[in-house]
């Protein structure tokens, strides 16, 4: 394939997540730009993963699972169904009538028929580009998470969890499967929320709908220690936060809740 040919293929996606390098000087036009992406790939704090099997649950256009790859593991899987499942373009456009006011937000709105689609998996387009554009090797796994039988997931040396937590109705149960298929480690990356007066306290802010971001699929965003004690109540032995910590912006917030973004590693 020339490269025009695969320019044209990048742009026959109608939305991408993850800005990702498809050789050729081609990088994916992705929401989160490549700045962003190598910094989360900072705090995620991991350069070698050789030998090791990578899971990485929610991975949408891949972005992480291939990092995984190219830092030698052995084998990687990429989990997705969410977004995997939708109409990302016509979602977006419907998102933005509804922040506009042209459009009335309707009670199920991202499972709404034209745009929920689990037999074609529209939104997994941008990653099964990047997938061929790659050559790459990274396996896949359509499920939900919370409802998949993990015994037939198996155990992931190293899990990703990466944007995922916070977007689970049942926090706990899922940390708790998450320690069930993790061997070593699981790298949580998730929406926090820091408090400086409560810092000894173990907390979660509950989202009742789309305050948060105007994502009615926001439920739950913990405070740290709110985040490792429920690591711990869910089987890691131990959690080390790898994200810059107190947040950006702590000097400045008082008392205040800030919303902030935390990556911890919940060992076995
Ligand atoms: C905010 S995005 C994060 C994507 C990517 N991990 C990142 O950090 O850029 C959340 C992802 O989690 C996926 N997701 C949410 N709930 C899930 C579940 N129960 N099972 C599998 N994937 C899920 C969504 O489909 C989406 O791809």
């Amino acid at each position: 394939m020339n490269r025009d040919e695969k320019a044209k293929m990048i742009n026959n996606v109608g939305y991408w997540w993850h800005s990702i390098d498809c050789g050729d000087g081609l990088v994916t036009p992705g929401f989160k730009t490549i700045d962003i992406l190598n910094n989360e790939w900072k705090s995620i704090g991991i350069n070698n993963l050789t030998g090791r099997t990578v899971l990485d649950i929610g991975a949408w256009d891949g972005y992480f699972s291939f990092k995984a790859e190219e830092c030698g593991a052995k084998r990687v899987c990429a989990l997705d169904h969410y977004v995997w499942s939708l109409d990302l373009e016509f979602g977006n456009k419907i998102r933005k009538d509804i922040l506009e006011g042209r459009r009335v937000m309707p009670q199920e709105p991202i499972r709404m028929p034209s745009i929920w689609n689990p037999g074609m998996l529209p939104g997994k387009k941008g990653f099964d580009t990047a997938h061929t554009l790659r050559n790459s090797k990274v396996e896949q796994y359509v499920a939900d998470f919370m409802k998949m039988d993990l015994v037939e997931l198996g155990t992931w040396d190293v899990v990703f969890f990466l944007g995922v937590l916070y977007h689970l109705q049942n926090p706990l149960e899922g940390l708790k499967r998450l320690a069930l298929i993790t061997r070593e480690l699981a790298v949580i990356e998730t929406q926090g929320i820091y408090i400086n007066s409560l810092e000894q306290k173990g907390l979660f802010e509950f989202y009742e709908a789309d305050e948060l971001n105007n994502d009615s699929s926001n439920w739950f965003a913990p405070n740290l220690l709110g985040l490792q004690k429920a690591c711990r109540a869910a089987g890691f032995r131990e959690v080390q936060v790898s994200s810059p910590y107190p947040p950006d912006g702590a000097a400045y917030a008082g008392n205040n809740l800030l919303p902030c973004r935390l990556t911890v590693h919940a060992y076995k």
